[in-house]
């Protein structure tokens, strides 16, 4: 590890990469290691500690080892405390840029008022997202919906200009029709609408619905059936890039949580063409599909399988944790060549993001970690405590969710989300 406060770094600056001869105590050469990019102390940016893998790798016989990734302790080996950047990669430092910060924006202690569905909308600067359904502090459940919630990101920088430390700007819920029930998953705007994928609630249906943006918030449901089936309880939507077809997760977190039925359709996802009203499975085989996401060029889709946790069932450290990368079949859209492409060590992989330039965002038991396209472990915006998903606000700007607080984090003025130009006819 190393800090701008000045730790001892691994090896000089100069060292990059060094090949080190650790030479044993016969003399004898028996390893060769490459210190990849280990930056020098002067290179960080404040808030940013630089992990080297190295130096955790062997914790020893008297280590002090974690239980499980399930709960905090998560891991910290360093001296910080969040929010702060973990960065095990040099190329970390490209996404973060010269200046960057992670700061605490919203806060109620009371209420998980900022757990999913987050979406931008940039001709207001408004960060719209979804209070937790049926969760701890999510204040809703068989008999009570939960809320859409904005928050104006104006009010936002004006607060941040005012102090270096944390602040508290209000966030306002939104009226909308009893046609949205336990909003889980959002993405867009599509159309200039809010797209999100509801649970549905007891008898009333899990959907797909676009949200107006402006007052009064009028809904137009696009599906909420297959085949005259209800969905479990649909957990997570995004738009694929080019053409604009909508890609959706369904899996009964509403039943774990006390507020769906029995589970009576498989966990799965699905495609809908808003166009010509056609619903198809795209992907099975998985414990439980949760955050989707698409590379740039529409190739690579990305789903996150949140096995271990079954809400409040409990939860299993043994199933998966993993994000999973397939290639899109050109002719079906079928999902295909399926391969691990992480496995977080901190819960669950929940809501995913990409940026232009293929780097993959996942919200996890600690914060938001992030992977190059290849899978490699960058670095962690780490908090310490759960995020379920976050969104690219503008440029160089990320707001992330973290049930009781919203965090807004400055990356390089480079560092930004996918551009959705399609638009869907229905
Ligand atoms: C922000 O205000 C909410 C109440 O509106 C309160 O619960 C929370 O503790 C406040 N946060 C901070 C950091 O003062
Ligand atoms: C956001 O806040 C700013 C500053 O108070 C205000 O001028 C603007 O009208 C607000 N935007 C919305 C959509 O309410
Ligand atoms: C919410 O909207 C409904 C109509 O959709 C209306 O009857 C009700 O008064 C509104 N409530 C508030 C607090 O604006
Ligand atoms: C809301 O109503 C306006 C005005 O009728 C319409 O243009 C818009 O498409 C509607 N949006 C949604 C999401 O239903
Ligand atoms: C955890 O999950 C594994 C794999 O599905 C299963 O074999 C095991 O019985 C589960 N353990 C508990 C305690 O439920």
């Amino acid at each position: 590890m190393i800090t701008k406060a000045g730790s001892k770094p691994l090896a000089p600056s100069w060292a990059t990469p060094t090949v080190l001869m650790l030479i044993s105590s016969f003399g004898v050469v028996f390893l060769a290691v490459y210190v990849l990019g280990q930056p020098s102390t002067a290179e960080l940016p404040d808030q940013v500690v630089f992990v080297n893998p190295r130096s955790y790798a062997v914790l020893g016989t008297n280590g002090n080892f974690r239980p499980n990734g399930l709960s905090a302790p998560f891991f910290n080996p360093t001296n910080s405390s969040p929010p702060f950047f973990q960065a095990f990669d040099r190329d970390f430092l490209s996404i973060l840029g010269p200046n960057p910060y992670i700061r605490e924006m919203s806060s109620n202690d009371a209420y998980a008022f900022a757990h999913e569905a987050p979406i931008y909308v940039q001709a207001t600067n408004e960060i719209f997202f979804a209070s937790n359904a049926g969760g701890a502090k999510g204040n809703s459940n068989l008999d009570r919906n939960n809320a859409v919630n904005k928050i104006n990101l104006t009010e936002v920088e004006l607060a941040l200009e005012g102090t270096g430390g944390v602040v508290n700007v209000s966030f306002t819920e939104l009226n909308l029709s009893e046609e949205v029930q336990m909003t889980n998953g959002g993405t867009g705007p599509i159309n200039g609408a809010l797209l999100f994928a509801n649970e549905g609630r007891g008898s009333l249906p899990a959907n797909l619905a676009l949200v107006d943006p402006h007052p009064p918030y009028n809904v137009t449901v696009l599906l909420d059936n297959f085949f005259g089936r209800q969905f479990n309880s649909l957990n997570d939507v995004k738009v694929h890039p080019k053409s604009g077809k909508i890609f959706f997760t369904d899996v009964p977190y509403g039943y774990y949580q006390h507020f769906r039925s029995e589970p009576m359709l498989q966990n799965q996802v699905y495609r809908f063409d808003p166009v010509t009203g056609a619903v198809r499975v795209v992907a099975d085989g998985f414990d439980k599909p949760n955050g989707i996401a698409f590379s740039g060029d529409g190739k690579t889709a990305y789903i996150a399988d949140t096995g271990v946790s079954l809400a409040l069932f409990g939860a299993n450290a043994t199933r998966p944790a993993t994000i999973y990368a397939f290639d899109l079949e050109p002719s079906s859209d079928a999902f295909v060549n399926r391969r691990v492409f992480a496995y977080t060590d901190a819960k669950i992989p929940d809501g995913l993001q990409v940026d232009t330039k293929g780097n993959v965002y996942a919200g996890c038991g600690d914060g938001v970690q992030v992977w190059n396209k290849k899978g490699k472990l960058l670095g962690k915006f780490f908090l310490g405590s759960t995020s379920a998903n976050m969104a690219f606000a503008g440029d160089g700007r990320m707001v992330i969710l973290a049930e009781t607080k919203v965090f807004v984090a400055q990356l390089a003025s480079s560092t930004r989300g996918l551009k959705l130009d399609v638009k869907i006819r229905s």
